[in-house]
């Protein structure tokens, strides 16, 4: 189930001291598109869903997206202006003590100032405020080098993912070739 307590806080973390961890409410919709859209475009490898299909949705879809209480988004606003994004699935099921987090996304101009590891750590935290979520997941591309080296140092493990029964996880890029998919996790009860 979802947590009660994953609601905005004040973030005061070193260089950005000034940007806070917020959530849209579905009537800021277009500040929501704008900063997935420059996601998809700037880095289409990092993601699953690709800018042609999401450049075609309409403002209902976004709102709706905004709405979800099973997949919330997170975002660093700092001078007003979006900067980073970050999403969060509650997995149903047989995991649904686990939490899958994606769209993990910092705006070019502000990278390397630690803004990725801080907005990481903050949702962690939103996240281990519900004590019936035991892991925390994620995909990445074997290509993505700075968000890996993030994961590690915040303890995340690479493991083999039961669900691909032993094939090969890869993602197909635009040029046609293939590059590899790690699966990650965190156990929380390690951190606690
Ligand atoms: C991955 C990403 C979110 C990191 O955001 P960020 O705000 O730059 O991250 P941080 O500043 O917190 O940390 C970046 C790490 O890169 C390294 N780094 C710092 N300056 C660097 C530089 N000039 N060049 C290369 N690496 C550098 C550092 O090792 C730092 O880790 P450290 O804290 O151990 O020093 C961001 O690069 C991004 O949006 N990438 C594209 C999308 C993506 O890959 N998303 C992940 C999909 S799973």
């Amino acid at each position: 189930m979802p947590s009660e307590n994953l609601t905005p806080q004040n973030n005061n973390n070193q260089e950005i001291s000034k940007a806070e961890v917020i959530q849209l409410s579905p009537d800021q919709w277009e500040l929501f598109r704008d900063i997935k859209l420059k996601a998809l475009k700037d880095c289409p490898e990092a993601f699953k869903d690709k800018y042609e299909d999401e450049v075609n949705l309409s403002e209902e879809d976004w709102r709706k997206k905004l709405s979800d209480i099973k997949k919330q988004y997170f975002f660093s606003e700092k001078d007003k202006k979006i900067i980073a994004m970050i999403g969060i699935e509650f997995l149903e099921g047989v995991d649904k003590q686990k939490v899958e987090i994606h769209s993990v996304f910092v705006d070019r101009d502000r990278r390397y100032k630690g803004v990725g590891t801080a907005l990481m750590k903050d949702i962690l935290e939103k996240i281990k405020t519900n004590p019936e979520i035991t892991e925390v997941v994620l995909k990445v591309r074997a290509t993505q080098e700075d968000a890996i080296k993030i994961y590690k140092k915040l303890g995340f493990e690479v493991y083999e993912d039961e669900k691909m029964e032993g094939k090969e996880d890869k993602v197909k890029l635009k040029d046609g070739s293939f590059v590899d998919r790690i699966s990650m996790k965190l156990t929380l009860n390690n951190l606690n």
